[in-house]
């Protein structure tokens, strides 16, 4: 894993922003795969996705070939509520560069067949060959995606229960009212992550101080599920300095 500790949340999305960028001008145009890329919501990657916007519009990256894929996505949100992730990724990002819609893909949290829709889900990622570069943030307690303490480490997209930490920690976006934050989601799996090419896991703030350290100094385990972050063979953990305190 490779470890990059840097100053504040803005030099954390600045330097993931431009990884990204260097990714996708670094891959062999002369493939007939196009670059897919992982993404995630939440309020970590926000400066990320300012400093691509910002880079677009200074004409540095393109992303008409660019493919995506969501990492997760609320059950049971009305669609056009503004925190059903996919909304979020309209309003943060997707709506401010080129990218064509039909690139983008999504879990759909209203499917009427939860399973069949996550099925569907791996099989697109397959079709596409892969995902080239995963970016993801992380849980108070190290989930990644929606994969709370005690999911399996090989665990592939499906339905999940979310935690009462969970919804407490988002309850931020929904009034502060834990009543309203759905209780469950479809997310990626943790074998579902470890599959990219490349992994990309962003922390920043005093909060995510433990969920680094199992990251970085635990041992590999399933309740802690960012910590597979060890197994990949091409992983970067970049942190802000609060992030690092317990380290
Ligand atoms: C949610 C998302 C995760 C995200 C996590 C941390 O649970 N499903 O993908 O990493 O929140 O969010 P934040 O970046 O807001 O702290």
């Amino acid at each position: 894993m490779r470890f990059i500790p840097l100053e504040n949340k803005d030099s954390v999305g600045q330097w993931a922003a431009r990884h990204i960028v260097q990714r996708i001008k670094q891959f062999n145009p002369s493939t007939d795969r196009p670059f897919v890329l992982g993404l995630p919501t939440g309020g970590t990657p926000i400066p990320t996705y300012q400093e691509l916007i910002r880079l677009h519009h200074k004409g540095e990256v393109s992303f008409t070939n660019i493919i995506t894929f969501n990492m997760d996505e609320y059950v049971g949100l009305p669609a056009s509520h503004p925190e059903c992730y996919r909304i979020f990724m309209q309003r943060h990002f997707f709506d401010h560069v080129d990218i064509p819609e039909k690139n983008i893909n999504f879990l759909n949290g209203n499917a009427k067949d939860l399973a069949a829709e996550c099925q569907r889900y791996e099989e697109t990622i397959k079709g596409y060959g892969g995902i080239e570069l995963f970016m993801g943030g992380v849980g108070h307690d190290g989930h990644i995606a929606f994969n709370e303490p005690g999911s399996s480490l090989a665990s592939r997209t499906r339905p999940k229960m979310l935690t009462t930490e969970t919804r407490q920690a988002n309850a931020r976006f929904f009034d502060h009212d834990i009543s309203q934050v759905p209780q469950r989601a479809l997310t990626v799996g943790v074998g579902t992550v470890l599959d990219a090419r490349e992994l990309m896991i962003l922390a920043t703030g005093g909060d995510k101080s433990r969920a680094v350290q199992a990251t970085v100094e635990g041992a590999v385990n399933h309740m802690w599920t960012i910590s597979a972050l060890q197994l990949h063979p091409k992983s970067i953990m970049i942190c802000d300095a609060p992030a690092t305190l317990d380290l």
